[in-house]
This record gives C-alpha cells, sequence and structure tokens, in this order.
C-alpha cells in the first residue's frame, strides 16, 4: 500500500526537452519520461490527439489521472492559449499528494508556462481555478475513491499515473470499469502504457483501442468508446488470439 513516510521524498530530474520534472522515492519512479520530456510528453501523448480528435467541441470536460506536477493540464491551458482556442475546459483531477499541490507555486516550470503563472499559483493554493474559460479542480484523495463520485461526464482522460508495475490499481479492469462508469458516450483516453494488459483492460470495458505516433517520441495509445478515423486501429480481438497469455490486470492480484 501508499507509504507515506516516503511521500515527501522527491529530487528534481532535468529531462531531454529541457523541462524539469521529479523523482518519486515513494513510487520508485520519475514523474514523466525523462527521455520524451515532461512538456512535450504532455503535449505530444495527451494534449494534442485530444484536441485533434475532439477539435469540434466547444466545451470539454477533462479528467486528469492524476495530477502530480500538472503538467497535463497546464499544458492543456498553454495549447489552449497558444492555438486561440475558445473552449470551454473544465479540468477535474484526482491527487492524493497535497504538499506536492501545495509547493507547485515555487516550481521551476518551462517558459511556457510564464503566462499562466497566476493560474498555477491559484491551484497550488486553493487547489482550484476559475475563469470565464477554465474550471480546476483538484480532487484531494484517493483516485479510486474520489472518480466514482464524480457528477459530470467526462470527455477526456489522460490517464497518466505512475507505470503499472509501480501503481497497478490505477490500472486494472476494475480501475477503468469506474473511469468508463462517468464518460459521455464518445470519450477518448490517451495514455502512455501501451502494454497489452493495459490495453485489454481498456478493450473489456467498451473501449477500441488505437496507437498514436507522434514525432520524436515513443508512441502511445489513444482508446476511444467511438470508432475514430484517421488513427491507427488495433484489433484487439485478433491480439487476443495471437496473444492466448495476455491478461488484463485485476483488483484482487495488486
Ligand atoms: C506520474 S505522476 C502524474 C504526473 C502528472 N500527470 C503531471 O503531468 O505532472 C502520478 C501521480 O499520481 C499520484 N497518485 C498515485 N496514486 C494515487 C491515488 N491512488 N490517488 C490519487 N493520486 C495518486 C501521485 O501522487 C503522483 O502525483
Amino acid at each position: 500500500m501508499y507509504d507515506e513516510t516516503l511521500r515527501s521524498q522527491k529530487e528534481i530530474v532535468l529531462c531531454e526537452d529541457g523541462t524539469n520534472t521529479l523523482y518519486s522515492k515513494e513510487f520508485d519512479e520519475p514523474y514523466h519520461s525523462t527521455k520524451d520530456g515532461a512538456l512535450h510528453e504532455s503535449l505530444e501523448k495527451h494534449v494534442k490527439p485530444s484536441f485533434t480528435i475532439k477539435k469540434e467541441n466547444e466545451q470539454l470536460t477533462i479528467l486528469d489521472i492524476c495530477f502530480g506536477l500538472g503538467y497535463n493540464t497546464f499544458a492543456t491551458v498553454y495549447y489552449i492559449k497558444q492555438q486561440k482556442l475558445t473552449t470551454k475546459v473544465h479540468i477535474i483531477s484526482p491527487e492524493f499528494d497535497e504538499g506536492l499541490v501545495r509547493s507547485l507555486a515555487t516550481f521551476d516550470y518551462p517558459k511556457e508556462f510564464e503566462s499562466i503563472k497566476p493560474i498555477i499559483q491559484a491551484i497550488s493554493q486553493n487547489l482550484y481555478y476559475e475563469d470565464e474559460q477554465f474550471k480546476i479542480e483538484i480532487l484531494l484523495g484517493d483516485a479510486r475513491k474520489s472518480i466514482p463520485k464524480i457528477k459530470e461526464k467526462i470527455d477526456i482522460i489522460y490517464q497518466d499515473a505512475f507505470s503499472p508495475a509501480h501503481n497497478p490499481l490505477l490500472w486494472t479492469t476494475e480501475y477503468f470499469k469506474d473511469v468508463r462508469a462517468v464518460c459521455k458516450e464518445d470519450a477518448i483516453l490517451t495514455t502512455y502504457s501501451t502494454a497489452a494488459a493495459i490495453r485489454l483492460g481498456l478493450y473489456e470495458n467498451g473501449f477500441y483501442i488505437f496507437i498514436h505516433r507522434a514525432e520524436m517520441m515513443r508512441y502511445s495509445t489513444v482508446a476511444s468508446l467511438n470508432m475514430l478515423e484517421d488513427v491507427e486501429y488495433i484489433d484487439m480481438e485478433l491480439k487476443k488470439q495471437r496473444n492466448t497469455e495476455a491478461k488484463s490486470m485485476k483488483d484482487e492480484e495488486c
């Protein structure tokens, strides 16, 4: 289970894209792929594919799992402002490390986040921010408990927990069932994980599975409750036939 004493032990790590992330001693893992880079990874694996698929939507509700350093949330705001999009966005983000969120006002973020510093400060102080275009709320506590209580219907999920090996409870088929239950009928999910077990857990909960490729980046996964065009589709029935050993992760095994 989670170790409270280790939670505060983190070290700053410089990623190859020049942005800073942290290394968590609690989970024995960095918060981002240091090779892909914190900001680059957020933009290329989560924000850009999501906003390309959902480009027609005037309003979007995003479930950002989990908040961590907030790169995915802040990169979303940065991207919308940079592209001059008028999309109204509500971001809901579970996180159980309150001390981390409270420390973010002084974290050394990339220059791209300079103009959204007031938003970062508000989140760090109040765990909440709202203006005419953006509403951002942190759900403090265990994501397994807070996700089933969400009342809003979600358009986009950024599935960005620590790895399945280090944080398995945020990757099981039961967990994805809870995520699915708060989704709109055409919701999409983005994740860095390309593991067969994770894709199976999503598939068992009604998601079609796709490969997302971006420049200077390892490929990642997009899952969607609707069939998508112009994204590389993976036939999971065929995958199951070819790899009969592959199984989704289960709560009871964690
Ligand atoms: C890989 S980091 C997320 C990185 C983040 N998306 C970002 O862009 O900076 C994973 C985060 O999940 C949080 N976490 C792990 N298990 C959790 C749980 N059960 N409930 C809530 N937060 C959790 C950790 O505290 C950590 O901040």
